[in-house]
């Protein structure tokens, strides 16, 4: 039962109607170094206690405040995205917004890259791929080859009809090759697209494979800003290299 309150900035709370629905509390299932990052609820899940804090079993209305009406791309399938951006809450041990605007970022890239490689793909399970990415990093370490394999198997656990829309193979493709510092030849378009953005992100649009056009990329990384994201990538790296330091001898970014 999720039920501890939660605080929210005040124009956040001045712009909705739905300060007297359950809020939510993250949660914080994570590593010693996550703790150290975290000083209060993080933006998505602030987000999340407001906005999204319906029973998941019962789709909640479409809803969004101004400012996260840019944190979730809309269309007419985006039912699913506040569900997800919420999972994304409750899950991550993060506070700022560096975290959450890389995940939504590595979404807006893989989606250019799409675009311009004419791939199809659904949206959404896209952006359930891009927001759960980096989420088995956060997770205690089981007997799972690698956080990837933890966040491909959170992502089916919380949004298993949602990976239904897309062959088993492609999805896993998609989440645990996409921090490959080399192409997989035999993977998947799709797969190879979430790797791309991937580097596009973290070459910070210096690399865009002559695909993408430097305005677009750049209005990316002005829409979602970098943060606290370094401090974050640092957290990450510990934590590799002290639970699974294979992960990162077979080339493998965040
Ligand atoms: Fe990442």
């Amino acid at each position: 039962m999720r039920a501890a309150a939660v605080s929210l900035p005040r124009r956040l709370a001045a712009a909705t109607s739905f300060s007297s629905r359950t809020a939510i509390t993250p949660n914080l299932g994570c590593d010693e170094p996550c703790r150290r990052l975290r000083r209060g609820p993080s933006r998505a899940a602030a987000a999340g206690a407001t906005f999204f804090a319906a029973p998941l079993e019962s789709p909640p209305t479409v809803r969004y405040a101004p400012n996260l009406m840019d944190l979730a791309p809309k269309s007419d399938t985006t039912a699913l995205r506040p569900r997800v951006l919420d999972a994304f809450a409750r899950h991550s041990s993060y506070e700022g917004d560096g975290f959450l605007n890389h995940c939504i970022r590595l979404f807006e890239l893989t989606k250019l890259v799409m675009e311009a490689e004419q791939i199809d793909f659904d949206d959404d399970v896209a952006f359930g791929i891009a927001m759960f990415h980096d989420l088995g990093l956060t997770m205690p370490r089981d007997e799972s080859p690698s956080y990837m394999h933890r966040s491909l198997r959170l992502l089916q656990d919380e949004f298993g009809e949602l990976c239904e829309k897309v062959d088993d193979t492609v999805l896993s493709e998609c989440m645990l090759l996409n921090h490959r510092v080399f192409p997989v030849p035999t993977c998947s378009s799709a797969a190879e697209a979430f790797r791309k953005a991937v580097w596009i992100e973290h070459t910070r649009g210096i690399k865009r494979y002559g695909l993408l056009d430097k305005a677009a990329v750049q209005d990316v990384f002005e829409r979602y800003p970098r943060a606290n994201l370094d401090k974050v990538l640092l957290d990450f790296f510990w934590i590799t290299v002290r639970n699974e330091p294979r992960t990162i001898t077979n080339g493998i970014l965040f």
